[in-house]
């Protein structure tokens, strides 16, 4: 079943959302080459608990941290760990804060150091591709019309969009109705309608889209080894259009 949220909820959602924003704007501060995703883990569990808020991944299905920390050819899952950041690298910070029940998810990719021209772009047009894909959230579309405008953009620039893991609605639960491709053909699925929250983040590889899936099971990486990033907001249809419940306030070109 797929819930509609009231206004009220809506409001809940935006002020765990710019928690959650705040909380990727200081962790943009802290990553440079030698940091380990254990620091921002333990960084992200404390601030989270310091507003008020509790971290809603931790003991989601088992699931052991705060965040996923996702490096490389890492697709999403990736566990904290105590290895550092090497000059070069990308890492995917994904989490979801729950404020007075309230819940938002949102991951950001980010440089470690310098990156290679290839990697930039990697990173530039999965950021992109999740602004195509909010632009045609409106009271309306259908939910092929974001996947069709991620998926017709990044192939266009010659990377593959990730199929195994798509977006969801949420709230009161992280994962609920609808699923979120994307990928897709337009005018396709479910319509978008005036109180859905959502979440759009697509997940693109350097190479092929194949994932396959590391012995602890939870950690997806890229079949060919190429790199992979994620850029993901929640956002939430309204009468008019969209709100982008963990808007960082940054560039939406
Ligand atoms: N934030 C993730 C998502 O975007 C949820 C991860 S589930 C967890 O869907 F258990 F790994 F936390
Ligand atoms: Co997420």
């Amino acid at each position: 079943m797929i819930t509609l949220k009231s206004q009220r909820e809506i409001d809940m959602m935006k002020k765990a959302g710019e928690l959650l924003a705040d909380t990727h704007k200081q962790i943009a501060k802290m990553i440079k080459p030698g940091i380990t995703t254990w620091e921002i883990e333990e960084f992200v569990d404390k601030f989270l608990r310091d507003h008020g808020a509790t971290p809603e991944q931790k003991g989601y299905q088992g699931y052991q941290y705060a965040t996923c920390a996702s490096i490389n050819d890492e697709i999403c899952h990736g566990f904290p760990r105590k290895t550092p950041l090497k000059e070069g690298d990308i890492v995917t910070i994904d989490m979801v804060v729950n404020l007075n029940g309230a819940l938002a998810d949102s991951a950001w990719s980010y440089p470690v150091g310098k990156v290679s021209a290839e990697t930039q772009k990697l990173l530039d047009v999965t950021k992109k591709s999740l602004y195509k894909g909010i632009e045609q959230v409106k009271p309306g579309n259908r939910i092929g019309d974001i996947g069709h405008a991620i998926q017709e953009y990044v192939e266009a620039q010659d990377f593959s969009v990730v199929r195994n893991f798509i977006g969801h609605g949420i709230g009161p639960t992280i994962h609920e109705k609808p699923e979120v491709p994307h990928y897709g053909l337009p005018h396709k699925g479910a319509r978008l309608k005036e109180g859905m929250v959502i979440t759009i983040e697509p997940m693109v590889n350097i190479g092929g889209f194949e994932t396959k899936m590391d012995n602890n099971g939870w950690t997806a990486r890229t079949m060919d080894g190429s790199l992979s990033a994620q850029y993901e907001h929640t956002v939430a249809v309204t009468k008019d259009g969209v709100v982008i419940i963990t808007d960082q306030g940054e560039d939406k070109a």
